[in-house]
């Protein structure tokens, strides 16, 4: 199937990380569909990726963390483009640090989960269905690395949710080992910026969208974690991904 023929669901395709990846997709000539809750930030991604592929990139305003928003959403999502192929999910924020957890309250736990790991299993069961049992299409999370220790004084509840999405990923894995939809999960253990905001050891969401991009696009994979702890990673996945 040509790319023009698949059309990917990119969840958090507004946000820092979903964006590279929204480019490099739209630039590979995939249809992409991405949903967020805030027009203002589909504005600006429409004034992001290449003129020559708007055409290319549908935008719904949506909350796919809710079960009953998730639902309304992929209803109007079928209504104006009548199939998913790959769905690509990059849910949650860049980055929280608000502190010990002592001198924080419920509410924020709260918050930090909803974004983390609940409107990625809510989205999950809403939209896996439709990419479950054709082997030619393909769920991708993106998570980090945060999940597996304390970056730095303060985030404890960044560790707490992102271990849980790397929970779900592996649940999903191990639950569900011959579903023949390519199941993947790219790990990122570093901090991901536009070109102009790049940290020392940080990765170009470009950098990054053009490697998720080949993943998807060769589909070769299933089940696998891909760790990307420095930009040099991004090739060797993509080389591992080709053997
Ligand atoms: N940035 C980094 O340095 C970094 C490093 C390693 C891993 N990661 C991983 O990448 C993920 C995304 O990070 P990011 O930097 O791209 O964060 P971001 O810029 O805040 O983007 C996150 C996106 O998730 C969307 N989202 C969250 N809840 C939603 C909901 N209920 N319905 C619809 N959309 C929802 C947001 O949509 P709205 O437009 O509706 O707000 C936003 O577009 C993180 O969770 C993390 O696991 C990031």
């Amino acid at each position: 199937m040509p790319n023009s023929d698949r059309v990917v669901l990119a969840l958090g395709g507004a946000g820092t990380v979903g964006s590279g990846i929204v480019k490099a997709l739209l630039d590979r000539g995939f249809k992409v569909v991405v949903i967020s809750r805030d027009s203002n930030r589909l504005e600006k991604l429409k004034g992001f990726i290449s003129p020559t592929s708007r055409e290319n990139l549908v935008t719904l305003v949506g909350n796919v963390g809710s079960e009953e928003g998730a639902e309304e959403v992929k209803q109007a999502l079928l209504k104006a483009v009548g199939k998913v192929t790959d769905v690509v999910s990059s849910l949650g924020f860049s980055w929280w640090q608000g502190g010990p957890p002592h001198t924080q309250t419920l509410k924020e736990l709260h918050w930090v989960l909803e974004t983390l790991i609940l409107s990625t299993f809510v989205s999950w069961k809403a939209f896996f269905p439709l990419v479950r049992d054709d082997p030619s299409c393909t769920y991708t999370f993106i998570t980090g690395g945060a999940g597996e220790k304390l970056l730095m004084p303060g985030t404890g509840f960044l560790t707490v949710g992102a271990a849980s999405a790397l929970a779900f990923c592996q649940v999903l894995r191990d639950e569900y080992p011959d579903v023949p939809c390519k199941l993947n999960q790219v790990k990122i253990n570093t901090g991901v910026a536009p070109p102009d905001r790049l940290a020392p050891g940080y990765i170009s969401h470009l950098d990054l969208g053009d490697a998720v991009a080949t993943l998807v696009q060769r589909r070769m994979a299933s089940h696998v974690v891909f760790s990307v702890n420095c930009p040099a990673d991004l090739k060797t996945m993509l080389l591992e991904n080709n053997m």
